[in-house]
């Protein structure tokens, strides 16, 4: 019987450089996009995969993430004195049920992989998923849904990957095929922002993860990789071998929202999507060609 997968840990302590000024006293995870910030869609998108514990990972100046899942009494009341229900229902509906967010402090910038292993304590012996808030799905199925299901299907570790061009491949961490079964891929090495002539392929992971709890002893060691930093890529890579790995080439749209063309990109896609906006956004767009 596999461990069901019920937690999720969400890194947002990062200090969104490339969006200052934006950045100088918000969190970059609470720009919109559309209407929703985009920690918003992360943990949309994890609550869809049956996701029940949330940990944010944080810094200094990034308490409105935890705020932003809080319950707003006057801002209810409010709502509901003036009649706007339709708001109102849409605010219940994104509190996270009690209890079900913790937070834990990076303290300092060591990398990805410092900062999952700072969510020990919540991980514990369990099976958690990772959500990067930077990479914005647009998904029939949630992503994380979607590597949830494959994590039954194979068990052990099941990454998001996709396919890039080959220039693009040292931005990631690159997946070495052992297999290749279409949708799912399996594993024999993993390696961060390799230099482009050196990766074992142009398969990349994505920000959407499904680890065993045994990857926290090997992230301890806090040998530094890719970059000076302690790298969740090379935690993962010592799992080879002892547990079953795949990639799971995932059906839906990334968009990189840590890059301002991406982040750009995303509203008007999502945007699209919405039915009361498509319409004039479609009408202002083809004012720019
Ligand atoms: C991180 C990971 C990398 C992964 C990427 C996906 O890199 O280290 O392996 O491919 O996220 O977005 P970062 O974008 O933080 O440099």
């Amino acid at each position: 019987m596999l461990k069901p997968l019920k937690k999720a840990v969400m890194p947002v302590a990062g200090m969104g450089t490339r969006f200052l000024p934006a950045t100088k006293a918000i969190a970059k995870e609470m720009l919109p996009v559309v209407d929703r910030p985009l920690i918003q869609y992360a943990v949309d998108e994890a609550r869809a995969a049956g996701i029940e514990q949330f940990c944010f990972v944080t810094g200094r100046g990034k308490m409105a993430i935890v705020e932003h899942f809080d319950v707003h009494f006057e801002l209810e009341r409010m709502l509901e004195e003036r009649g706007k229900a339709k708001e109102l229902a849409e605010l219940r509906a994104q509190a996270l049920p009690p209890g079900s967010v913790t937070t834990t402090r990076q303290q300092v910038p060591m990398g990805l992989g410092h900062a999952i292993w700072a969510a020990r304590s919540f991980i514990g012996d369990d099976p958690f998923a990772i959500l990067l808030p930077d990479d914005l799905m647009m998904c029939d199925v949630s992503c994380t849904r979607q590597l949830a299901d494959a994590y039954q299907e194979t068990g052990g570790n099941v990454v998001a990957i996709e396919e890039v061009p080959r220039d693009r491949v040292n931005k990631y961490g690159v997946i070495d095929i052992e297999k290749d079964m279409g949708r799912l891929v399996s594993v024999k090495g993993l390696v961060e922002k390799p230099p482009i002539d050196q990766a074992p392929s142009n398969l990349t992971i994505i920000g959407r993860y499904v680890l065993m709890p045994e990857v926290i002893a090997h992230l301890a060691k806090m040998e530094l990789g890719a970059g000076g930093e302690v790298q969740l890529t090379d935690g993962m890579a010592k799992l080879l071998g002892h547990q079953p790995f795949h990639g799971l080439r995932y059906e839906g749209r990334r968009f990189d929202c840590g890059d301002k063309v991406g982040f750009l990109e995303a509203q008007i896609a999502f945007a699209l999507k919405r039915p009361e906006l498509a319409p004039q956004v479609r009408e202002f767009l083809a004012k720019y060609r």
